[in-house]
């Protein structure tokens, strides 16, 4: 797509940065269009480089191919972000002084906007009404957040996260084939303590279960997304009006996280690593070196969570599971696959393959995902985005339609 992100000038500006970035790593072609004042923040050279386009902030710029209204024409979306106080008011008024102005009313295509300013502009009458205004024309809005800002304040103003505005702008082209479904999604990995400083864990950072939920939420879903030890700017991605955030520790609270919302829910996803065991005893003081001796833990067996769903599961409803597994070839991955979901029961199960340098912390994964016993699994690979596009097209084509 032919995205045009426009910078106001918003200290924010050097997070946009991030959203271009984002946006031309999902395969987007990105024109920058700042503002003057979005030059104070950050240069011409920074945006030139990470869009690979030239950027310029005049009308008189390359005037020969009417460039003040051929970028709005061209574009299948602009973005503005950060949208400050002044450009808002802009925008509303259809000023049209420099190419940012020109740009947006040139432009039949649909715009998204990211607010950013202090808590009092936002909160004020005239940023309120010039709000409401755009709303009424059909732009779509994404935040602002509440939070720190700058100067050491905090309140409304704080612009989205890059995560965020990105998936605002993936939601509004995204097929909306999941409308009035609910999904229960488990994410990150579970903790099982040994004492209070100290815990058997595993590498799962949540990307992926993050990816599912954000991925979910932008096709129509109302989404629980039960969140196992995932860090604040990797559950920023999930921020959405249809996406509850419930938090589980380990592998115990996890368990009822789940068969609190499994019930209610048409799919279920189990993407959290669980523990398969915990510690037996759990010491309420730290275990120190004067204890004695070198220590030895001794584990029992965690309950098989995804097991116990399938056992228990309402009519129609679709369980998929997840398997991270390092197999020697394909055949095994194959094989260790095939037997895994049959002795689990789910209706599907994404296996990816991961190792020390390969599968966590990273933005990108490789999946099979196996369904029907007689069916080759589908493959998908990309942004962990995509990856959670194919298993939800997988799962879409589970789902019995009386369930839409
Ligand atoms: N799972 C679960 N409860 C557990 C362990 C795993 O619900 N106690 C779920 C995971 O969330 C995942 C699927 O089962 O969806 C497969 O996880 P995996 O760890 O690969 O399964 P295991 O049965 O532990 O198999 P392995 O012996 O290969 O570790």
């Amino acid at each position: 797509m032919n995205i045009v992100v426009a910078v106001t000038g918003g200290i924010a500006a050097y997070k946009t940065v991030h959203l271009v970035r984002l946006l031309i790593k999902a395969g987007h072609d990105v024109t920058v269009v700042p503002t003057e004042d979005a030059l104070r923040f950050v240069g011409t050279p920074t945006w030139e480089a990470i869009s690979r386009h030239p950027v310029t902030t005049s009308v008189h710029d390359d005037v020969a191919k009417v460039r003040h209204v051929a970028l709005g024409q061209a574009a299948d979306l602009v973005i503005v972000a950060p949208a400050t106080a002044n450009s808002i008011a802009k925008m509303t008024a259809g000023l049209a002084d420099d190419l940012f102005g020109t740009t947006l009313l040139a432009t039949e295509a649909p715009v998204l906007i990211a607010p950013a300013m202090h808590a009092e502009m936002w909160r004020h009458p005239a940023t309120r009404a010039n709000i409401e205004t755009l709303r009424g024309r059909g732009v779509h809005i994404v935040g602002p957040a509440d939070g720190e800002l700058a100067g050491g304040d905090s309140g409304p103003g704080r612009m989205s996260e890059p995560e965020e505005i990105f998936a605002a702008a993936q939601a509004l082209f995204a097929p909306r084939d999941f409308d009035g479904v609910r999904v229960v999604i488990s994410a990150g990995g579970t903790r099982e303590p040994i004492d209070p400083v100290r815990f058997l864990g595993n590498r799962s950072s949540g990307r992926q279960g993050v990816a599912l939920a954000a991925e979910a939420a932008a096709r129509g879903a109302a989404v629980v997304l039960i969140a196992a030890n995932i860090s604040g700017d990797v559950l920023a991605a999930a921020q959405h009006p249809s996406i509850r955030v419930v938090t589980a520790g380990s592998a115990d609270e996890l368990q009822a996280a789940m068969a609190d919302a499994a019930p209610e829910a048409d799919v279920v996803v189990m993407a959290a690593a669980v523990a398969d065991y915990r510690p037996v005893a759990v010491s309420d003081r730290k275990l120190t070196k004067e204890t004695g001796g070198i220590p030895s833990i001794e584990l029992v067996e965690n309950a098989d969570i995804v097991a116990g769903l399938v056992a228990s599961r309402a009519p129609g409803q679709v369980i998929v599971g997840f398997a991270a597994e390092t197999p020697e070839d394909e055949q095994e991955l194959i094989d260790r696959a095939r037997r895994k979901q049959q002795r689990k029961g789910v209706d599907l199960l994404v296996v990816n393959e991961v190792g020390w340098d390969r599968g966590f912390e990273s933005a990108d994964n490789a999946v099979h995902i196996f369904g029907d016993e007689g069916m080759p699994p589908a493959i998908a690979a990309g942004s962990k985005r995509e990856v959670a596009a194919a298993v939800w097209d997988a799962v879409r084509a589970t789902l019995s339609s009386d369930r839409i």
